[in-house]
């Protein structure tokens, strides 16, 4: 919203922004003279006929919305925006509203009648309800929100005011003030409008903005209803770093940047990971907690606890934890690992964590995340944007502080430090066009496997499976990962003539039980390909990476995402924005 003429072309500009975090549908509402022109569909914004928009002449308020499909099926009618019945209110929502059903069913009883399965047209219809009762939008918009269970950041525009009112809880929104007077954006990540301005306000949970054109925004507190003030922050980000520059995709241009991305975050400011080693020896049970490939960095982790600081720290996925949470009390520690600082499962651990008394650390690469602002204390990762869907640079930068912070532990800083600076220095003479042919070639060979399984004994169990995930991600491979010593007792019947398996390998303790759980695969005619500093006879298929100690993890982890990508290039796959995934789920 604001004095450009253009809100609408700049929503989608700045949807294009987000693509990359995934999604199946779109749609833009903006505001002309006094009606509301809503256009919405199934698809990719670029591969759009933008034509029928060149026909909005002038718009000063606009929003945009890129769906991800939770409740009801990938169609135009689920796409948002939604509408109440009569159309004057509509409405955009990035989140979950766990009661719509029972609201949806109660709003039929009343005569209305719905034109999607979402549970984001529910809202637009309880804020007509309200409406019609007492004609006061304000009131209609927080009464619904109380009736609503869930996590949202929902976005209204309505036809008879030149207004914008947004709510949050749980979801992220950022806003971001434009360098002209009255000239707002919103979204849920920055890159969407960094291009006109780094200068942003945060809306915390329970809050509401009301923007109406050529006025100040004003903020509203939703559990004091009390008018508050927000500072405004300069985000230190520019726009070109996240630009694909000479690389054909985010995802190789981003495995690419661990030349340097490591040593950025092994700078770590000494102090507080020596805070966070003394959170650790104090607390009341520690829990490393993250989805996705941050879960699997965190089970990593407790091995690497385990094996240099001697401690025992305990491992759950996001969506797990509700699990364990009778654990959690004052005194527990929970670190959080994410690359977003959004992921909801991730959040709502947290927020459990910390209605419990525990102290709450985060690893994230966002600092403007949500999670950054939630925790105690944070560590960032500081490896820039990652916008593939497949998370490279940010996993080996998470695990290198998570081996500093072992080493902590251990009172051990700068031997950790030096481990990881030599690592550093491995992966920039490892990563070179020569080595990228190597793995093409590999791809080539394997690209029409149907299944293919990873093996790893100790810290390389949970690498296993993180390779296992980059696979799955990019190339549609039903590729799984496995302790080496599990596969006897039944993944083994999984094996026939050809069948590709990767074993990662490290020069310690466990080197010679992992070759011989690759013997077993091999007598059953699997086709080896070994991760390791030694090319044995065994292999196939050798893929050489330096021995690094305890740095193993990071370093046989990078082939693996090159190979990945490889093999999505040649099964026609789009590697930064695989189907059905998500860079960022925001939704549990
Ligand atoms: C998924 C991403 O959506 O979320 C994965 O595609 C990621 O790459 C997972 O590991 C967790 O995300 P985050 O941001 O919490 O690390």
């Amino acid at each position: 919203m604001g004095p450009k003429n253009s809100a609408h072309s700049l929503v989608i500009e700045g949807l294009k922004k987000l693509e990359y975090r995934g999604y199946d549908s779109w749609g833009i509402a903006c505001k002309q003279a006094d009606k509301l022109c809503i256009y919405k569909q199934v698809g990719k914004i670029s591969d759009a006929k933008l034509s029928l928009l060149k026909e909005i002449k002038e718009s000063r308020i606009a929003m945009g919305h890129t769906r991800w499909a939770t409740h009801g099926g990938v169609t135009d009618f689920n796409a948002h925006p939604h509408c109440s019945i009569d159309g004057k209110i509509t409405v955009i929502h990035n989140g979950i509203f766990e009661n719509y059903q029972k609201i949806k069913n109660e709003l039929i009883t009343k005569g209305y009648e719905f034109k999607s399965e979402t549970d984001t047209e529910v809202a637009a219809q309880l804020i007509h309800y309200h409406y019609e009762k007492n004609k006061d939008l304000m009131k209609s918009i927080q009464q619904t929100l109380t009736e609503l269970e869930g996590r949202y950041a929902l976005v209204i525009m309505n036809d008879e005011s030149n207004q914008m009112i947004v709510a949050r809880r749980g979801s992220p929104l950022i806003i971001g003030v434009g360098p002209e007077k009255h000239e707002y954006f919103l979204a849920s990540d920055v890159p969407a409008f960094l291009k006109y301005t780094n200068q942003v306000m945060y809306l915390d949970d329970e809050q509401m903005a009301i923007i109406e054109l050529d006025q100040n925004i004003k903020f509203i507190d939703l559990q004091t209803n009390k008018e508050i003030t927000k500072r405004t922050i300069t985000l230190d980000l520019k726009e070109e770093e996240a630009q694909k520059g000479e690389f054909a995709h985010f995802m190789i241009k981003e495995i690419w940047e661990q030349k340097d991305t490591l040593l950025r975050a092994v700078n770590q400011d000494k102090h507080k990971l020596k805070v966070v080693a003394n959170l650790i020896e104090n607390a009341f049970g520690t829990y490393l907690i993250g989805c996705g490939t941050a879960g699997k960095i965190c089970l990593a982790a407790t091995y690497l606890f385990a094996k240099i600081a001697k401690k025992h720290i305990n491992f759950a996925y996001g969506s797990e934890f509700p699990s364990f949470k009778d654990f959690i009390k004052e005194g527990s520690l929970l670190i959080s690992v994410s690359q977003s600082g959004e992921t909801a499962d991730t959040l709502e651990a947290m927020e459990v964590a910390k209605e419990k008394g525990a102290t709450l650390a985060t690893i994230i690469n966002v600092e403007s995340s949500t999670m950054a602002r939630m925790a105690d204390i944070t560590l960032p990762i500081k490896a820039g944007p990652e916008k593939a869907v497949a998370s490279t640079k940010a996993t080996t930068s998470q695990l290198a502080i998570l081996i500093l912070l072992a080493y902590a532990s251990a009172d051990q800083l700068d031997l950790g430090e030096q481990l990881l600076i030599n690592a550093a220095s491995q992966i920039n003479d490892m990563l070179n066009p020569r080595y990228e042919d190597h793995l093409r070639e590999l791809a080539l060979k394997i690209m029409n496997a149907e299944s293919m399984y990873i093996i790893g004994k100790g810290v390389n169990y949970p690498m296993a499976l993180e390779a296992a995930i980059k696979l799955q991600e990019v190339s549609y491979i039903h590729a799984e990962g496995f302790a080496g010593g599990e596969l006897k007792h039944g993944p083994l019947a999984l094996i026939s003539k050809g069948t590709p398996v990767i074993v990662l390998t490290a020069k310690d303790e466990t080197y010679s039980d992992i070759l011989s759980n690759a013997m077993e695969i091999k007598s059953r005619g699997g086709y080896i390909i070994g991760v390791g500093p030694i090319n044995e006879d065994i292999y196939d298929y050798w893929i050489k990476v330096p021995d690094v100690g305890n740095a193993s993890p990071i370093i046989n982890i990078i082939p693996i995402q090159i190979l990945s990508y490889h093999l999505a290039i040649l099964r026609n796959n789009d590697p930064d924005k695989p189907r059905n995934l998500a860079k960022s789920v925001t939704v549990k």
